[in-house]
């Protein structure tokens, strides 16, 4: 059945960070859906003529891509807001024996329905999630994904040291498992597998090897970690890696960079580390809500997305505190003011969507309002409280009422979640 979804809608032609003027604006824009995908696009009353078969819904609200996080730990949905003194000590205290209660599948399979419920009432039409060491952990988040019809990222960790023994696999099985899951998940419906070994300090250079071969070996395959995230952690790894050159240099010796990487946080980065992202077209995860709850310092992302490097926003949660990406874009704007380096509103809703589906290597199938695209879109009803209608009702410009919403929005903005061109969540009237 083909519709025609009319309404004020923004998109993008181009990278803000690049072209000041990537950012469109359309006061009535006709977007055909048409089998999950946009089949059309255009000035509403052309697009009306066009497809006089279909039936046409009118939106008051803001029409703009499905959000997309490109960082984000499902597992940790049960202890997101737990105080920790610093990261190490968040993972040992909450994090880990929180993991380690997904060997029961149920518990899995209840978590993923909550993160998903959760997710698409904030408006994320895709994730890039760290499962979490047990298969059924990637189970039971592809399935529910696929179950609603969601594109999603994910993977199972692989750790076999430093981390308590219920969470550890071994090279061999973190290997073994990860390949049959790749087997199983991998383009299967609209999932993409990403090898995820956690982070260089809970793997042994054994297992970062097999986490090699498999990037090797199923090269469609994306590739998620952790890097440079806080001090302790970079002092850690010289400690455990004396002949790696830098934090990276690890990641580099077993194969574990390059096109499809993602690296999540990436703050304390060395000239060198940021020239060789750069040039091996890596991708870095901005994570700033986490970054601050965790105190882990400022990612540098306006100078990294200048710099041509592929650059997603994240909530990272539970080390991150909020769901909402206009709370991420809204922290990732504060983190830019204290640095010196501001992002604009067009920048801020590019790293939120398009942005984040080009740091997926999704650019091709989502996070846009264009022919082709996967028709993962969110209603965005600038009106949800009464101070967000004050605000927005005297915005003279789009940036204007974009940059309100960032600050100002949370999940009851998000009027309609729309995935494949279905209704995947809409709020109470
Ligand atoms: N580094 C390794 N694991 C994690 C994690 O779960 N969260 C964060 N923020 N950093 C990590
Ligand atoms: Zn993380």
């Amino acid at each position: 059945m083909k519709t025609i979804l009319r309404g004020e809608a923004i998109r993008f032609e181009g990278n803000p960070f690049q072209d000041p003027a990537a950012l469109r604006h359309d006061t009535d824009l006709g977007i055909v859906l048409e089998a999950g995908l946009i089949g059309d696009v255009g000035p509403a009353e052309t697009v009306v003529v066009r497809h006089p078969d279909a039936a046409v819904t009118r939106t008051p609200h803001l029409i703009a891509p499905g959000f997309v996080d490109t960082h984000v730990h499902y597992p940790q949905f049960g202890v997101i807001a737990s105080w920790g003194a610093d990261l190490i000590d968040w993972l040992h205290t909450y994090t880990f024996p929180e993991e380690a209660r997904f060997a029961d599948a149920a518990y899995a399979e209840a978590i993923a329905r909550a993160y998903f419920d959760e997710q698409l009432r904030n408006g994320v039409t895709c994730a890039a999630s760290f499962c979490t060491i047990h298969p059924a952990s990637v189970d039971a988040y592809f399935d529910e994904a696929s179950k609603r019809g969601l594109r999603a990222v994910g993977g199972k960790v692989m750790m076999d040291r430093n981390a308590i023994p219920a969470l550890q696999d071994t090279a061999q099985s973190g290997y073994d498992d990860s390949k049959a899951l790749i087997q199983s998940w991998h383009n299967s419906n609209r999932a993409t597998y990403a090898v995820t070994p956690r982070f260089a300090p809970t793997s042994t250079p054994e297992q970062l090897e097999a986490a090699g071969a498999l990037r090797a070996e199923h090269p469609t395959c994306l590739m998620q970690t952790h890097l440079s995230e806080q001090h302790r952690e970079i002092d850690w790894v010289a400690d455990l890696f004396p002949a790696a050159r830098d934090y990276l240099g690890v990641y580099e010796q077993f194969g574990l960079t390059g096109r499809g990487a993602l690296f999540g946080h990436a703050i304390h980065l060395t000239d060198r580390e940021r020239d060789a992202l750069r040039e091996q077209d890596a991708t870095i995860t901005h994570c700033p809500t986490s970054n601050q709850f965790l105190g882990s310092g400022e990612c540098a992302v306006q100078d990294l997305a200048k710099a041509g490097l592929r650059t997603g926003l994240a909530t990272d949660t539970g080390g991150g505190t909020s769901f909402s990406m206009f709370d991420t874009m809204k922290s990732a704007y504060e983190v830019a003011q204290r640095r010196g380096d501001t992002l604009t509103p067009a920048q801020l809703w590019w790293l939120a969507t398009a942005g984040s589906a080009r740091a997926l290597h999704l650019d091709d199938r989502i996070g846009n309002i264009a022919v082709g695209l996967e028709a993962d879109l969110i209603l965005i009803d600038r009106e949800a409280t009464p101070l967000l209608a004050a605000r927005t009702n005297r915005a003279e410009t789009v940036a204007d009422t974009l940059f309100a919403l960032a600050i100002l929005g949370d999940d009851r903005a998000i009027a309609e979640t729309i995935s494949g061109g279905k209704t995947v969540w809409r709020r109470e009237p």
